[in-house]
């Protein structure tokens, strides 16, 4: 079984800019999600986000309380926390 592997949260918040990748982190998964960031249908918001949680921006914006939201997040997992 190949396991991801562990950041921490300083290393996720040295993945802000589409140069250095966009990472975040939810519920102890982090993501690499440069690649969805013009896909988001919520535009630039999305980089509010960048380098740190979705938690608290996903507590604002209950449209991403759904399953297919999380589909689309489980995508761009590259690790845990
Ligand atoms: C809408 C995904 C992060 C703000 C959406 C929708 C998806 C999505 C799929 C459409 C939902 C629907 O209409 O059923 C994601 C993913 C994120 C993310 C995968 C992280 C990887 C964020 C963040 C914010 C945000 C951090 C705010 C700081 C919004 C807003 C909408 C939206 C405002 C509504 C857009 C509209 O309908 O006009 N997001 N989102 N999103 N998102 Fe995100």
């Amino acid at each position: 079984v190949t396991e991801l592997p562990i950041y921490t949260e300083a290393e996720v918040a040295k993945h802000r800019t589409p140069s250095d990748k966009i990472w975040v982190s939810y519920k102890g998964g982090v993501y690499d999600i440069t690649a969805f960031v013009e896909l988001h249908p919520g535009g630039d918001k999305i980089l509010l986000a960048a380098g740190g949680a979705l938690e608290p921006f996903w507590a604002m914006y209950a449209v991403h309380n759904n399953e297919h939201v999380l589909e689309i997040l489980e995508e761009y997992r590259i690790g845990r926390l």
